[in-house]
């Protein structure tokens, strides 16, 4: 490919940030080179707002004479010999020193040294992501392809560098069904080999809950997250991470109710701050006993475990509403429950309309009620606080919530009828 054409491809103010750090390197005597995805990307003609800078040399120096002209933030990891800048219109860059890598053992995470470009592509996962183009004046907008990346990417292949890839690093098992089902891409036979061989040696007890975890929230935004989800299962990969977990059935169906629930959400509920990702856990996730064994393995935060172990019960709550419910009781069975297991029950397939409208009525309306009168008040009556004043004031809420009060003076009455029963 002509790099005159990789180049009219970029949009011409990022062209402007790659040209001026090809400049800035190439004065300083490092050659700098964009790489991984941004570059797999630009040439499927796919956006992509991942921008990783590989450098031979002092990538860190480097970003920071940057820092100096973009101004914006910098954080840097001496340790890793990585920087991300920051810019002040917010785009985001990372550099990294080109290195050479090699895994102390199977699922650890690897020993790292400096190294070249060659040297930096060829420790990468797949061929298709071990491109890259590079930066510098004279040279900009060349592509450096050790590993037939070009080839793969147009014949639509996902290719390992070498036949330990998976067993040194098993969340290649993941990226690999993620490419394959966003691109349309086929796994090459003996990588699908490997995977399987990788998977029966058991390498996925190998890596820590949070890395399978990262690897999973990033397959459930995918368009194509039910074809990823059905490609992993051909693979075994959620039985060997727990025994007893497969995903639904109708995860297809599950998956375009997280969607509805999400923009239901973002139009509805603008005040909340809804846990996007639950909504898709949601999907994959439901069985309640399944549930509490995968958010141990997969070391889940206890707000999505929470979510999750409630969108198990929830169930059996809705199974008590009817079309006759009154608001009071909608509002007292659903109070205790997480928006985002209501947002997403509203969506779920199979579920009657009367029943997604009152889950929204909750939502929008009644949650948000406030009590006409509160325990302040009946303390001002000299009643003394106990299960019965709890029971008023329940009683007394509950009246306004169906409507049958409107003001404080009817509350109070309304109260003082309670009192004498
Ligand atoms: N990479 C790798 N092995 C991994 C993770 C990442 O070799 N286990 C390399 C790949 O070259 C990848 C790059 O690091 O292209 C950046 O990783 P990441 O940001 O995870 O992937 P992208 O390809 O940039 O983006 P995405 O998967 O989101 O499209």
């Amino acid at each position: 490919m002509y790099k005159t054409e990789i180049l009219s491809r970029i949009p011409s103010k990022i062209l402007a940030v790659l040209q001026e750090i090809g400049q800035l390197a190439d004065e300083t005597g490092l050659s700098a080179y964009a790489v991984g995805g941004m570059v797999r990307d630009l040439l499927l003609i796919r956006e992509n707002s991942d921008f990783d800078v590989v450098v031979e040399g002092d990538a860190i120096g480097l970003a920071q004479c940057l820092f100096k002209r973009w101004e914006g933030k910098i954080h840097v990891h001496s340790d890793f010999g990585t920087g991300t800048l920051t810019r002040s219109d917010g785009l985001k860059i990372d550099f990294v020193s080109a290195r050479r890598e090699t895994y102390p053992r199977p699922g650890a995470l690897p020993f790292i040294r400096f190294g070249t470009i060659l040297d930096d592509l060829r420790r990468r996962d797949f061929s298709i992501n071990a491109l890259a183009m590079s930066l510098n004046p004279a040279t900009i907008g060349e592509l450096v392809d050790c590993t037939s990346g070009l080839r793969d990417l147009q014949s639509g292949e996902i290719r390992t560098l070498h036949d330990r890839s998976f067993i040194d690093d098993p969340t290649r098992l993941f990226r690999a069904i993620r490419y394959e089902g966003r691109y349309g891409f086929q796994i090459v036979d003996s990588d699908q080999k490997h995977m399987f061989d990788a998977i029966g040696k058991g390498v996925l007890d190998l890596i820590s809950g949070q890395r399978i975890r990262n690897e999973i929230n990033r397959i459930l935004p995918e368009t194509s997250a039910p074809k990823i989800i059905r490609r992993m299962e051909e693979f075994d990969i959620f039985q060997n991470i727990h025994t007893g977990w497969q995903p639904p059935e109708n995860f297809d169906a599950l998956c375009d109710a997280a969607r509805q629930a999400a923009d239901w959400a973002d139009k509805h509920l603008v005040k909340d701050s809804v846990e996007k990702a639950s909504l898709f856990w949601m999907a994959l996730l439901r069985d309640g006993s399944v549930i509490e064994s995968v958010k141990d393995r997969l070391s889940l935060d206890n707000q999505l475990s929470k979510i999750l172990v409630a969108k198990a019960r929830l169930g059996n709550v809705l199974a008590k509403l009817s079309v006759h419910s009154e608001r009071s009781q909608v509002y007292k069975l659903l109070k205790s429950y997480p928006i985002e297991a209501l947002a997403f029950s509203i969506a779920e397939p199979e579920q009657p309309q009367w029943c997604a409208a009152k889950i929204k009525e909750y939502l929008t309306d009644l949650r948000l009620a406030q009590p006409l009168i509160n325990g302040a008040d009946l303390i001002q009556l000299n009643l003394t606080p106990g299960p019965k004043f709890a029971e008023m004031l329940w009683n007394t809420f509950a009246a306004q919530l169906d409507g049958k009060i409107q003001s404080k003076q009817e509350a109070f009455q309304i109260l003082g009828r309670f009192n004498e029963n």
